[in-house]
């Protein structure tokens, strides 16, 4: 570990195609790049952050292996769920991987309350505690990699359902990734709500690391608006000044099951992630003096992350 704290990151927007999945992979490898230890949360029934690796999700379950839906409903540790790709990445990055059925997860769990209560071991009145204890079972299980890790970045669904709740209560940190063609204020401001909700019953340390514009043509007027505008609505300093550019080839290495990390011709779109995670690092050593320091500072951003 390099850093003196396990930072976990979470990228969080309840709308569907703005760069959640794509954002996820490229930051644990641009992390896991850097020499940092990475572990990729992949919290969508959906799957798509465990199979953007070339693995199919379901040949975790076959194998009999544990995946984050057992976070939730066997309370398993996230050190007894996390896979790794052996020398891929040189060790430095492995994944939660996700499930199909993390969809019935709040099902379940909900049945599970129900069943306690008819049986006589739970009260009514105890159901508003136990729904308070299934919404900490994400941060739990991977509260057993701090200390373990440098970053835990989370991939979740397109939702501001349970599962995103369990993820604002695990995360030190959250990254609002944003495409110009489907910039959404009301949405915007739906999940701030509900970040703020988190933040007083939950996860007061809950932190904006900075809204990321993806999928960004700079030549495009509407493209460089948007991110004015995005600017006067979180602030300068909130938005990152990295944006992610508009390529074929972050969707090539999608197809292809690899990072754009370990494909020659995507270098200049893994350049981009290392930039952001270099501008992340920057901001945490300039919070703390407010003096631009051009060099990551890794004591400095464990400091600002949990101080
Ligand atoms: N910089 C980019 N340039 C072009 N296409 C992109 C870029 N980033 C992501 N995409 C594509 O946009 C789609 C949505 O991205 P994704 O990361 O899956 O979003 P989400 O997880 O929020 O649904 C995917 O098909 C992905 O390949
Ligand atoms: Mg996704």
């Amino acid at each position: 570990m390099r850093f003196p704290k396990t930072q976990v990151i979470a990228l969080v927007n309840q709308k569907g195609g703005c760069g959640k999945t794509t954002s996820s992979v490229a930051i644990a490898a641009a992390f896991a790049n850097l020499g940092y230890s990475a572990c990729l949360a992949d919290i969508d029934p959906q799957c798509n952050a465990t199979e953007s690796f070339g693995v199919r999700a379901e040949s975790y379950v076959e194998a009999g292996r544990f995946t984050l839906a057992d976070a939730f409903i066997r309370k398993r540790a996230a050190t007894d769920i996390e896979a790794d790709f052996e020398e891929r990445f040189q060790g430095r990055l492995t994944i939660l991987p996700g499930n199909r059925g993390l969809n019935s997860v709040p099902l379940k769990l909900e049945s599970e309350l129900q069943i306690a209560i008819a049986d006589g071991e739970k009260t009514t009145l105890d159901a508003d505690e136990m729904r308070g204890e299934q919404r900490l079972r994400l941060k739990r299980s991977i509260d057993a990699l701090r200390g373990k890790k440098d970053v835990v970045v989370i991939d979740t669904p397109p939702s501001l359902d349970f599962l995103m709740v369990s993820t604002l209560i695990a995360a030190d940190w959250f990254i609002i990734p944003v495409f110009p063609s489907g910039y959404d204020l009301k949405g915007l401001e739906l999940l701030m709500k509900t970040v703020s909700k988190v933040r007083e019953r939950y996860n007061p340390g809950l932190r904006l690391a900075g809204v990321l514009l993806g999928n960004y043509d700079r030549t495009a007027t509407l493209d460089r608006d948007i991110h004015q505008l995005l600017k006067g609505k979180f602030g300068e300093e909130v938005v990152f000044n990295t944006t992610i550019g508009r390529s074929v080839r972050m969707r090539d290495a999608t197809v292809r099951g690899m990072t754009v990390f370990e494909l020659p011709e995507a270098q200049a779109q893994a350049q981009q992630f290392v930039a952001l995670v270099q501008e992340m690092l920057n901001r945490g050593s300039k919070r703390k003096d407010q003096t631009v320091n051009p060099l990551p500072d890794e004591a400095v951003f464990g400091k600002v992350a949990n101080g």
